[in-house]
């Protein structure tokens, strides 16, 4: 059973190193893809503060297929390089956007969100998918999140086995 200690660190700092450390725990000799996705969003969403919503979305094809979350349903397919998302996939870099309404073509699945960060999944030259971490407040992330998430990201990217199917 996953336990915290209940406290999580008011420095973003320290609240990441534990954040990654439960995260390497968690991946720890588990290589279902799906299995890691959706555990990775559960302690993203539980652990940072002020998100409306955390998830992955998965490349089929042209098309970002929605994977695990969580936070409100949300929009099931986006076209390769369309809104922040499908700009992160078809770039490979991640998109740091403090405020969504200024984004061209920001797709809205939650009229809350004004603000988002999103990490391409990269192994090699192949993109796999996103991580997507939508915030109600603006400007909420900084550069410190998107090197701190791009470190669990690639956690999550080493533990999996992507040969073997989504399970
Ligand atoms: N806002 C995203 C769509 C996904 S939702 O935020 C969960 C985008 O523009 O790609």
């Amino acid at each position: 059973m996953f336990q915290s200690t209940g406290v999580m660190p008011q420095d973003t700092g320290a609240r990441y190193a534990l954040l990654r450390e439960q995260l390497a725990a968690l991946l720890d000799g588990v290589a279902s893809p799906l299995s890691n996705m959706a555990n990775m969003a559960a302690l993203l969403y539980q652990g940072l503060p002020e998100l409306n919503w955390a998830g992955f979305y998965l490349c089929k094809g042209q098309t970002l297929l929605l994977g695990p979350f969580q936070g409100k349903p949300a929009c099931v397919s986006i076209p390769m390089g369309r809104g922040v998302c499908g700009t992160a996939a078809a770039s490979r870099q991640a998109q740091l956007v403090p405020d969504v309404h200024a984004f061209p073509g920001h797709i809205t699945c939650d009229s809350a969100s004004a603000s988002e960060l999103v990490i391409p999944l990269l192994r090699g030259n192949e993109v796999l998918g996103v991580l997507d971490l939508d915030s109600p407040v603006q400007g909420r992330f900084t550069p410190q999140d998107q090197l701190a998430l791009t470190q669990m990201c690639a956690l999550l990217l080493d533990a999996c086995d992507w040969e073997g199917g989504l399970l």
